[in-house]
């Protein structure tokens, strides 16, 4: 049985100041397209996999817009959080949960946030990588042909012969590099980015999780029983502060060996910065990209610019620049700085 947990509980920091805490991009139509991204992350499965096996797992924070912009889903397929743990967590709740239930679910694990503009092959991929799963013991993730050395994405190398239609067994993922790693790995040119897109049996993660996490595997371990029962919330609240913050591709992905890589083409975007917007908005003739009616640009060229619809904005002599404007807050901040933005919206948290 096929089942989606869709990860909507990030912050989207760096995506400030449009992304904010109380409603983080995932919830936000970035590119003006008619529907939200979680929204959009939830039609596209909805194509092949039944309501009722598809989750959200969120912040409690944000249970109400998740209710709100997806009313056709079961109430009880919105799983709350009470903190922040990043994926590892995150993906450990709704697989104990699941394993539970049904312990022949083969389930894939996807961000809120992301852009796919073909469709279609992005269900194929997603159809060929469940039946994979579905006989071999195996963690399969999405990978995509990096076009430049970012620091924001997990790298994979993977072998040679292939192990299924066009599925390979992965020898290296590192996540998140340093520029000059990622530019070493770009080069080699037999690197894939990480799409951040899992496909696994239940079983298999949480097996995963006992070898490489051991941690994380006792603490949900113990409290499995109150899994799909009444006391299921306060288990949660039990077992969330004893979690450690860590991501899925450094609990899991960088240490099991029982991982493989789909090469994927389906028109991806991580929108995870201001830049990966950039490069799929469409851009003037100098290559600004602007969201915004009343923007005039004079002898600029490159930028990222988002301002209000109504908001007129005078740009000149500026390269290479993110500037976006909201209602109370401005950023103005070069390309190459955007990983940054992170710290800085860390930062005006601590001042505040
Ligand atoms: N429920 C929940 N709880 N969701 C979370 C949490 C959390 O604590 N933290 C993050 N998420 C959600 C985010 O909302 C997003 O949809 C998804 O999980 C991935 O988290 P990101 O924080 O966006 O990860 P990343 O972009 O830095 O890195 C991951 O994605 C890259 C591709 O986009 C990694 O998997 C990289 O290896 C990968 O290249
Ligand atoms: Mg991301």
């Amino acid at each position: 049985n096929n089942y989606v947990a869709i990860m909507a509980g990030g912050i989207g920091s760096r995506f400030w100041p449009m992304s904010r805490t109380d409603m983080p991009k995932q919830f936000l139509d970035i590119l003006n397209l008619g529907r939200t991204l979680i929204q959009a992350t939830y039609d596209r499965f909805a194509q092949f996999i039944p309501a009722e096996n598809i989750y959200i797992v969120t912040a409690q924070q944000y249970k109400q817009i998740v209710m709100d912009q997806l009313p056709e889903l079961p109430l009880q397929n919105i799983l709350c959080e009470p903190s922040r743990k990043n994926t590892a967590p995150c993906i450990a709740y709704i697989s104990y949960k699941l394993n539970q239930l049904d312990p022949n679910a083969n389930l894939i694990c996807a961000p809120a946030d992301h852009l796919i503009t073909e469709p279609a092959a992005f269900v194929d991929i997603c159809l060929k990588a469940l039946h994979f799963t579905s006989h071999i013991k195996a963690l399969v993730t999405l990978g995509i042909k990096p076009t430049n050395p970012n620091t924001g994405y997990g790298y994979i190398q993977y072998e040679s012969l292939a192990a299924g239609e066009n599925i390979y067994k992965v020898k290296l993922f590192t996540e998140k590099p340093d520029k000059e790693l990622a530019q070493t790995f770009l080069a080699s040119g037999d690197f894939l980015w990480n799409a951040g897109i899992f496909v696994w049996q239940v079983k298999n993660i949480v097996k995963a999780f006992e070898h490489n996490t051991p941690e994380l595997h006792e603490v949900f371990d113990a409290e499995k029983a109150h899994f799909n029962t009444p006391n299921e919330n306060e288990a949660i609240e039990r077992i969330y502060p004893q979690c450690t913050n860590i991501s899925i591709d450094y609990a899991v992905m960088e240490k099991a060996d029982n991982v493989y890589v789909i090469p994927s083409s389906f028109g991806w975007s991580d929108l995870g910065t201001w830049t990966s917007a950039y490069e799929t908005f469409e851009k003037d003739y100098l290559d600004n990209a602007v969201g915004g009616n009343e923007v005039m640009i004079f002898d600029a060229t490159r930028n990222m610019v988002q301002v209000p619809q109504h908001k007129l904005v005078v740009l000149q002599g500026l390269d290479d620049f993110i500037v976006v404007d909201t209602a109370d807050a401005l950023l103005i901040c070069k390309k190459d700085k955007e990983q940054e933005i992170k710290d800085y919206v860390a930062e005006v948290k601590r001042n505040k």
